[in-house]
């Protein structure tokens, strides 16, 4: 101001913005220093509970492996002892029950197939064995090569559990242009157009596969285990064969084998000493023995002159299965007849030199639902298609026969009671069918040669007998038919005829049944498969009684499609359930709990060693492998 007059203006400007700047700063900070101290605060939570659990878990786990108790340094206290057997005990009850209750609600896919392969054998590889290929390379005399699927219903079984679980195959190279597609190893990816395992082939000189699969194998084994009341031969030339086939399997086994414990699964009656020679090499090895035939009484088994060796072979094996549990008791009656062993009835287990084999009924089954089901047309189709290929009526009714051509199959029977059903019920004459498939099976053998020639003989003379210009009674095919054909067969028949007069289990029955979606066709079962036990809703016959299966016939014929709805529904709801996955599935849950039962006593005898308590072990070993009980002597 000067003489009262304003000179100017002063203006103070103070930004004050960082206030609320620095304000927010300050929240910001707070905020992420409470979620910094968070995250530590549960990363320290999470590890400290890890420690904790894993504390406590490796602590079950020493009680509960008798690691604790027995460990010389560690010993738990006198007093704790039986508080922790009883805890042992318990838990093992505990979890037993709880695979009974899990099993039970399993859907079996081969996804489940796959995951119990994963966490109950921590995905072990699987190593299969058997004597027939599931694919055979063969030139023609065109100079072609076709790829065959075998007959064979042990092939038909495994083969879906063997694209779930990789792994080997290992057969006989049967084919006779095998050789031209295998790599420098013997070995190929199949199947061909979408490989999901390896198909290991062994060659076999001409005089091995004599002696070893038609001689002991077709001639002795074979017939010794059917009662269709053919003797069985025994040559010592064809045994020696057997043992060599055998020990050449056994090489190719661990030539295959990745691991000290891989899972071996052997098939059939071709292969009895090959567990034990796996074994000897091969202590740790899950080893599942799979016998597809019956098995006879002690009586019938004991005229075999190499029986001990036979016995002693399968014992190498963790476990041995077969179809039913009347097949389990012979072999368990048989071993208990001819070798001095240790047998346990309710546990249904052999302890012999001091190994343990349980022995088990596995009822095979098939794929559900049936790949081949995917490719075939619809069924009136056909119908019409296996009809016109055999200049039947569209109108006529068609039974079906499918099997190899083996005397153990009952088709003589099938057709005489054809033939009775026609004496019987005249109004069918020119109006059913009945159409053979009969695959060529070891033809080499003069027992097939004979019975190949009986069969053309009865079907001729029945054809003459009732001499129709249309719809003869019986068509014979006895050619190979690839599954494809096969299903399409089972899809345009009325009625399904499986007459076997013994069988481990039949496979056809089960094919036939996935076949029918349409819920319609009758089945016609002999009491004598393994199949009868768990499809009642078959008509269920004794191929041997001629009248009552001309009557069976009848009856299948005449069923309403009302009836014939509710027992296929039946069926297939029942081979849905209890299919080849679970098969394989509860083999390999079996297999898994011997081994960790294994495990078990072995570190128990390695307590004992180092104790200086091996005498004491092996006079207490029985109760250490009957009950996994074992205390140290002190
Ligand atoms: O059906 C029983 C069975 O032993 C199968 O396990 C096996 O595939 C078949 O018979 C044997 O036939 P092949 O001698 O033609 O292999």
């Amino acid at each position: 101001m000067a003489e009262g007059r304003v000179l100017g203006h002063l203006f103070l400007i103070h930004d004050m913005s960082f206030i609320e700047k620095r304000s927010k700063e300050t929240k910001w900070y707070v905020f992420m220093f409470f979620i910094l101290l968070g995250i530590v605060i549960s990363a320290l939570t999470v590890i400290i509970a890890q420690w904790s659990w894993r504390g406590w878990i490796g602590a079950m786990r020493t009680l509960l492996t008798g690691e604790g108790i027995f460990r010389p340094s560690e010993m738990t206290s006198e007093e704790v002892k039986p508080l922790v057997k009883d805890l042992r005990t318990l838990i093992k009850e505990l979890q037993v029950n709880q695979h009974i209750r899990d099993e039970s609600l399993i859907s079996w896919t081969p996804k489940v197939l796959k995951e119990i392969l994963n966490k109950e054998l921590s995905g072990d590889e699987v190593i299969i064995v058997s004597n027939r290929e599931p694919y055979i390379h063969n030139r023609t005399k065109e100079g072609d090569v076709e790829v065959r699927h075998p007959a064979s219903g042990l092939v038909t079984a495994l083969e879906p559990v063997m694209k779930t679980c990789s792994g080997t195959w290992i057969a006989h190279g049967s084919g006779n242009a095998d050789r031209e597609f295998v790599d420098e190893k013997d070995r190929l990816r199949v199947p061909l157009e979408d490989p999901k395992y390896r198909l290991r082939r062994v060659w076999l000189t001409e005089e091995e596969e004599e002696g070893y699969y038609y001689g002991f194998s077709n001639e002795g084994l074979w017939p010794l285990c059917h009662i269709a009341h053919t003797r069985p031969v025994f040559r010592s030339q064809d045994w020696e064969q057997y043992v060599r086939v055998n020990k050449k399997f056994a090489e190719v086994v661990l030539s295959e084998a990745r691991s000290k414990d891989p899972v071996i699964l052997i098939q059939d009656y071709h292969f009895a000493l090959l567990p034990k020679l796996i074994r000897d090499k091969l202590p740790d090895a899950i080893i599942i023995t799979f016998w597809h035939i019956p098995w006879p009484n002690p009586e019938a088994f004991g005229i075999c002159p190499w029986r001990e060796e036979i016995l002693e072979g399968l014992l190498g094996s963790t476990i041995v299965g077969f179809h039913i549990q009347f097949h389990c008791n012979n072999f368990i009656e048989t071993v208990d007849r001819l070798l001095e062993c240790r047998i346990d009835k309710e546990h249904s287990t052999i302890s012999f030199l001091e190994k343990m084999t349980a022995v088990k009924a596995y009822p095979i089954s098939i794929e559900w639902p049936p790949y081949w089901l995917n490719l075939c047309k619809p069924i009136q189709e056909c119908s019409n298609k296996i009809r016109s290929l055999h200049g039947l009526s569209y109108r006529s009714v068609v039974g079906l026969g499918i099997e190899r051509l083996d005397y153990t199959k009952g088709i003589i029977e099938r057709f005489l009671a054809v033939e009775k059903l026609l004496d019987l019920h005249p109004e069918w004459i020119g109006k059913f069918s009945f159409i053979q498939i009969a695959a060529p099976s070891r033809s080499r053998i003069e027992t097939y040669q004979h019975f190949q020639t009986e069969v053309r003989k009865v079907a001729e003379r029945i054809n003459e007998k009732f001499n129709v210009t249309q719809n003869p009674p019986i068509i014979l095919k006895i050619e190979h038919h690839e599954p494809s054909q096969i299903f399409e067969y089972y899809r345009g028949s009325d009625l399904c005829f499986v007459s076997s007069l013994h069988d481990g289990m039949n496979l056809v029955a089960k094919e036939f049944v996935s076949a029918r979606n349409d819920e319609q066709g009758v089945l016609i079962l002999s009491h004598f498969t393994g199949a009868s036990r768990e499809l009642p809703e078959a008509i269920i016959v004794n191929p041997y009684d001629i009248d009552q299966c001309a009557d069976a016939l009848h009856t299948a014929l005449s069923m309403h499609p009302f009836e014939q709805r509710e027992r296929m529904r039946s069926m297939r709801t029942y081979i849905q359930e209890y299919n080849v996955f679970r098969w394989a599935g509860r083999m390999l849950i079996d297999a898994s709990r011997v081994r960790q039962r294994n495990r078990i006593l072995r570190r128990l005898e390695t307590m004992a060693i180092r104790r200086g308590e091996k005498e004491f072990w092996r006079a207490n070993i029985d109760d250490a492998l009957f009950h996994s009980r074992w205390t140290p002597k002190t």
